[in-house]
């Protein structure tokens, strides 16, 4: 058995089941958008929101339609956003292959994102969902807030390690929060249990988003997206604030000229790279990465033992050991 599969073990016909609803969730009679939303079905991702929600409904008490319609609504949402992602970011490669915006244009993937996005509340709003929308509308709203202090911090240049950490808490923790959150609320958790699942996402979800930040500065390019690109969007991740905030002054100046003057230029972005690697930029990024780890298991850990904890321990380790 794989990682992935031990990990869905405990909801493996759920997830076969969300497969079918998340496709037909998607389905348009438009043939451009028909013909687009079939290419984004065929090149899925991890899917590892599913799996939270899932997971997490388990843990408190029995999966109903609410989850079901959780799952969908967040899995739209969150590829809705990747589409989007992708043009914010100049982006052409995603899940393997060419991103929304490289093949059929920016103007086209802007329009695309809005749709799924749309899909996702027609159909919660279809079903009653209201207090799921609330849930999960904070999230989307939250994450376009991270979004945009991160676009305005990259403008100056300026940021600090807590800075990062507010940004990455707002674009992509509030939506694993969200999962774990809705998937409690979706098995009729109380509020009690679903403060803790929502506190256990969020800490996933700063150590989910460390590692895609760390992500950036593997070579190689295994992972299905381009490498290298965060420094060249002038996109500062906790590796590169590191290593700029213990540099000497003269590395600090060079590094931020390069990054601010010089991101195009591939041998200088390198440099920048090594720098990073032999400032511990990297080291220091896992050890945090590592301290949220922990912290999730803790919260995990206040739950009795159950298959559904034991799968949820290891899709925590999988977000950091994770070579995609
Ligand atoms: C990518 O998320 C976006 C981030 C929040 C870093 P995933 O790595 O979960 O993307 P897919 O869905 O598996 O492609
Ligand atoms: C995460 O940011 C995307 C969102 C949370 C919206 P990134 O730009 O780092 O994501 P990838 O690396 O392109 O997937
Ligand atoms: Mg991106
Ligand atoms: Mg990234």
């Amino acid at each position: 058995m794989t990682e992935v599969q031990k990990i869905q073990s405990p909801i493996a016909a759920e997830m076969a089941e969300f497969e079918q609803r998340f496709r037909a969730s998607m389905k348009s009679k438009t043939p451009l958008l028909d013909r687009i939303t079939h290419y984004i079905v065929k090149r899925k991702g991890k899917q590892m929101r599913p799996m939270f929600v899932f997971l997490s409904a388990k843990l408190c008490g029995p999966i109903g339609d609410t989850t079901f319609t959780a799952a969908s609504l967040i899995e739209l949402l969150h590829t809705a956003t990747l589409v989007h992602d992708d043009v914010v970011d100049d982006a052409n490669l995603r899940r393997n292959f060419f991103s929304i915006n490289a093949l059929w244009k920016n103007k086209i993937a802007v329009l695309v994102g809005d749709y799924l996005l749309s899909r996702g509340l027609l159909m919660s709003i279809e079903r009653n969902e209201f207090e799921l929308l609330r849930i999960v509308s904070n999230a989307v709203r939250e994450m376009s807030e991270g979004e945009l202090l991160q676009m305005e911090k990259t403008r100056k240049l300026n940021i600090t390690e807590a800075v990062y950490f507010d940004i990455i808490r707002q674009k992509t923790a509030s939506l694993i929060s969200a999962c774990c959150e809705s998937g409690a609320f979706s098995a009729k958790a109380d509020e009690e249990m679903r403060a803790r699942m929502r506190a256990f996402g969020e800490a996933v979800g700063m150590a989910f988003q460390i590692k895609d930040d760390l992500f950036d500065y593997t070579a190689g390019g295994e992972i299905g997206k381009p490498t290298g690109i965060d420094i060249r969007e002038k996109k500062m991740t906790l590796p590169l604030i590191y290593t700029l905030e213990h540099a000497d002054k003269s590395d600090r100046r060079w590094i931020v000229n390069t990054v601010k003057h010089h991101s195009n230029d591939k041998k200088r972005v390198k440099q920048v790279i090594d720098h990073v690697i032999d400032g511990g930029g990297i080291s220091y990024a896992t050890e945090k990465m590592e301290a949220y780890r922990e912290e999730a298991i803790k919260i995990l850990h206040s739950f009795e033992q159950s298959d559904a904890r034991d799968a949820l321990e290891r899709l925590v380790n999988y977000t950091i050991n994770r070579k995609k």
